[in-house]
């Protein structure tokens, strides 16, 4: 996610200056004919990107990276440039059905645990960084595909492994995103859709970014849910997928690609969550569920509040994010209905991000029970959008 209180952490010298020049060396930061071993990065080269007003600029990639450092939000749209220009209808009158798995909800949130949210994340924020220019982003998202893959294999029955399709999809850059889809058991085309970022950066793209928080917490988050309901021997009615998205960090560029083609196909995504940070309760502070309110669909931001009210041990609290906060704005502006829950109230969120700092134990803030608290979030709203039952 963008952090632009971030801001504070850097130097007021750095700030200031357009060009990143360390005053003592006279050396800039970025240096667009340097060599970044193990980085596909190219400075120089151009991007359109978007801002909240409806602009667009193009810049190049050094511009855009700069602009990142200073908190600034965009959309990098050069792959995905008309996303938002031809709409899907949503109707006025739409509401989710009331909620009616109580029991099966129940049932499946009581199997989830820890235990394999903080064995994952060890190992998944144990990569030097999972930047998604990156040979190391690359191989972390190898590992998370055979992860996913191993956990279908040994959760799910035969009968519902053989509904499951898990694959990369792959981008014009280094690291692909992953879906997992279930298909659903009535053939309807509508899909619910859970999502997470896999990438993490350093303000400094080349430096190690641990992104156990952002996004590794929400990354490992929503694998648990997909272990609770797969174990669970029922089947969705709906399609069901959960998505690992690459490049959040560059402009939610694999979110976007990824709506564009769904949009192109006319697939009919039918709710979209995303989980962006969820371990981090600031000391002092009460825990909640931070449910973002802007650029979101209201009316599933609404159905999201009735789950937590519904199934967690936690309340909720109302924030707001920002314009290109994370991957969920894709699916709003591609016209698909998105929410977004994240750790807390916006302005308590952890302050380590996109920094060496960003690890599982920089602080007992960082919170794995926390986190079980949006497992059982994606597990709910995975099984009561997506009908589950006997099959
Ligand atoms: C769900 O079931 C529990 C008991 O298992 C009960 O306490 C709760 O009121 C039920 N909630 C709804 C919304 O039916
Ligand atoms: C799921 O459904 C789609 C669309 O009907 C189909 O193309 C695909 O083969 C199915 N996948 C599995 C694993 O059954």
């Amino acid at each position: 996610m963008k952090f632009s209180a971030f801001l504070i952490l850097i130097p007021a010298a750095l700030r200031a200056s357009a060009q990143l020049v360390v005053q003592e060396q006279q050396r800039p930061l970025l240096d667009a004919s340097a060599q970044y071993p193990g980085f596909h990065v190219d400075l120089n080269a151009q991007r359109l990107l978007e801002f909240e007003d409806g602009s667009r600029v193009m810049m190049s990639e050094l511009e855009k990276l700069e602009l990142k450092m200073r908190g600034e939000r965009f959309f990098d749209v050069t792959e995905t440039p008309n996303l938002n220009s031809f709409g899907i209808k949503k109707s006025v009158d739409f509401s989710y059905p009331a909620l009616s798995k109580n029991e099966t909800v129940r049932d499946v949130i009581k199997t989830l645990t820890t235990d394999g949210p903080k064995a994952n994340l060890e190992v998944f924020s144990g990569f030097k960084t999972r930047y998604y220019r990156s040979d190391s982003g690359r191989e972390s998202q190898e590992w998370l595909l055979n992860r996913i893959k191993e956990t279908v294999s040994t959760s799910a029955s035969d009968a519902i492994q053989s509904s499951i399709n898990v694959q990369a999809f792959p981008h014009s850059w280094t690291q692909s995103s992953i879906i997992l889809r279930i298909n659903g058991t009535s053939g309807t085309d509508e899909t619910v859709v859970i999502g997470a970022h896999q990438d993490s950066t350093n303000m400094l793209f080349f430096l190690p970014a641990p992104g156990a928080d952002d996004d590794g917490s929400g990354t490992v988050t929503i694998l648990e849910a997909l272990r609770g309901v797969i174990s669970s021997g029922l089947r969705p009615k709906k399609n069901v997928e959960f998505h690992w998205y690459s490049g959040e960090e560059g402009g939610l560029l694999g979110s976007q690609a990824i709506a564009q083609a769904y949009k192109a196909a006319s697939a009919n995504v039918y709710a979209m969550i995303q989980m962006d940070m969820t371990a981090w309760v600031k000391k002092g502070t009460k825990e909640v569920v931070g449910v973002v309110e802007d650029f979101v669909d209201p009316t599933l931001t609404d159905y999201v509040k009735e789950l937590v009210e519904a199934y967690l041990d936690i309340p909720y609290v109302a924030t707001a994010c920002g314009y290109a906060c994370s991957d969920h704005g894709s699916w709003s502006k591609a016209g698909y209905r998105s929410s977004f829950t994240i750790e807390s109230e916006f302005h308590d969120s952890d302050p380590n991000i996109h920094s060496t700092r960003d690890t599982i134990d920089v602080s007992p803030e960082f919170s794995f029970t926390h986190m079980l608290e949006f497992s059982k979030l994606a597990a709910a709203f995975a099984i009561e959008l997506g009908e589950w039952e006997k099959a």
